[in-house]
């Protein structure tokens, strides 16, 4: 048994060595200096935009501190620290890890993406909240994935409809990126097929990920044509002028061009998780191509009308699908149903009406602020009404309540563990690259959660004995 252990750990030292580390050193306890550390704060900064609602009189150095963990993530330059006026209230926000353990510091905001359970900042303080900017992939730290994990946030921006701030349409600039004529005609396409196009194209060079995207359109390419120019089952050369662009975002417009010729366009996520939804689904439609889509399960909620992608979720096989496509390859005026939504009166789909419109945060506006900016003021909002409650009740405890507690659950995040693309599990060669990757690490991500938590709970200072706790965790679990 203790072999099982060692070998876990092993697991662990194995991930910290690969993992690129955040590049930022652990804080320094010793060097903790929050005198001087605010001192040069509280000169530095400016005021910048006034919510209408603000009226916020306190000077920098009353305001509460929030905290931005994360390097390279901070919202705002040049220097380390600045006045924010939001909406309601008013904050100082820095990425001056020394003010970590400061009384002033009210909240610690982090980016999911470099978010490490060996690296978090600790002792948690009992006054401090914990907010989780997360837009990305599932796949970029499934920690966030486990009630554990993300039950530590209080505040998140995920894209899940359920989460506090939701980024859920950030890769839907506007309803007018949707409404874009098709940029290449039914017939021109039709004209292409003749000339021996395939029906679908797919075009992916990140290929062993969670949701095992390849294994699936590899048995889908026994039925149907499929033109494949990226990395990933390769079957056609991309011409030589495309050649550095492909890896590009593709709004380069001879990419764009070169896509748009095809009828359908296999988009398939790289992990899976209700609500995650990239370029890859709202590109193609941009373009006038029908996706053919895996990645949220609930995609249908958003999407303009109930016939504007296909969903391989709704087929049996990858068999069916390419039946299914084939029949629309031959039917004009079916494949033509998938584009209606370009006709405005045709997106009828009021959820996605409404997430657009109500949205405060802009994608390339001037007018909106982004959703960094934005996530940042809906912290210092909620801090700054909290901290109000919490002097309330300690005035007039018979009166006013103390503040509920908050935190975030499940369902802000909670992908699932990561399953392959066609099979049973049980079918998988043992040495399948794989099942040697995403299984594990989602379920070495809920130890590491777990660690985290038991760090959290002991008042630990030094977040480098996470492996000692999930060591101390795993001999227990054996006791039993
Ligand atoms: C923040 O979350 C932590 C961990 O889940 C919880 O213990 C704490 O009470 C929460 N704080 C507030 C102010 O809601
Ligand atoms: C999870 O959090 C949401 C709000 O963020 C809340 O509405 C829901 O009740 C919570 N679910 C559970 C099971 O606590
Ligand atoms: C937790 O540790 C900090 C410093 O490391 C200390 O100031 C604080 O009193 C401790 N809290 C508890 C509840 O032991």
């Amino acid at each position: 048994m203790a072999v099982e252990a060692g070998f876990v750990l092993c697991l662990w030292f194995l991930q910290l060595c690969v993992l690129p580390c955040a590049g930022q050193e652990p804080v320094d306890l010793n060097a903790f200096q929050p005198q001087s550390a605010l001192t040069d704060m509280e000169f530095v900064s400016v005021s910048s935009y006034r919510g209408p609602g603000n009226t916020d009189t306190r000077s920098n150095k009353e305001l509460p501190i929030l905290l931005w963990w994360s390097a390279n993530l901070f919202p705002h330059f040049p220097g380390d620290t600045e006045r924010v006026d939001c909406a309601r209230s008013s904050c100082l926000v820095t990425q001056n890890r020394k003010v970590q353990l400061h009384r002033r510091t009210a909240s610690i905001i982090f980016y999911g993406t470099d978010f490490r359970a060996y690296e978090a900042p600790l002792p948690r303080l009992p006054h401090q909240t914990w907010a989780l900017f997360h837009e990305e992939s599932p796949m970029n730290n499934y920690v966030l994935s486990h009630g554990p994990g993300i039950c530590l946030f209080n505040y998140t921006a995920t894209f899940r409809r359920e989460s506090d701030y939701p980024l859920t349409l950030q890769w839907l600039p506007s309803l007018n990126y949707l409404l874009q004529p098709p940029s290449v005609s039914l017939e021109e396409k039709n004209r292409w097929r003749k000339a021996g196009l395939a029906p679908v194209l797919y075009m992916q060079s990140h290929c062993d990920v969670p949701s095992d995207r390849d294994r699936y359109v590899r048995e889908l390419l026994k039925y149907i044509q499929v033109d494949s120019y990226g990395k990933c089952l390769n079957n056609k050369p991309l011409p030589e002028y495309l050649e550095d662009t492909s890896t590009a975002t593709g709004e380069d417009r001879r990419f764009m061009s070169f896509v748009a010729r095809y009828k359908f366009h296999l988009a398939l996520e790289n992990g899976l998780c209700p609500d995650y939804m990239t370029e890859k689904l709202w590109r193609p439609m941009h373009q006038g191509c029908v996706p053919i889509y895996k990645g949220s399960s609930s995609v249908a909620d958003w999407l303009p009308n109930e016939h504007s992608a296909i969903l391989i979720d709704a087929f049996a096989s990858p068999q069916e699908l390419a039946r299914y496509i084939m029949d629309l390859d031959k039917d004009d005026s079916k494949y033509l149903r998938y584009l209606e939504y370009k006709t405005p009166s045709k997106i009828t789909n009021l959820r996605l009406l409404e997430g657009l419109q109500n949205r405060e945060w802009g994608i390339n506006d001037m007018s909106k602020p982004n959703y960094l900016n934005g996530f940042e003021c809906f912290v210092c909002d909620r801090e700054n009404e909290r901290l109000m409650a919490a002097k309330r009740h300690r005035r007039e405890p018979d009166k006013y309540p103390a503040p509920q507690p908050k935190m975030a659950n499940n369902t802000h995040m909670g992908c699932p563990l990561p399953s392959p693309g066609y099979g049973a599990i049980e079918e998988i060669d043992p040495n399948d690259g794989w099942l040697q990757m995403w299984p594990q690490d989602y379920w070495q991500s809920l130890d590491q959660a777990e660690g985290l938590v038991s760090l959290i709970n002991h008042n630990e200072s030094d977040p480098s004995l996470l492996w000692q706790h999930i060591h101390r965790m795993a001999m227990s679990r054996k006791g039993q």
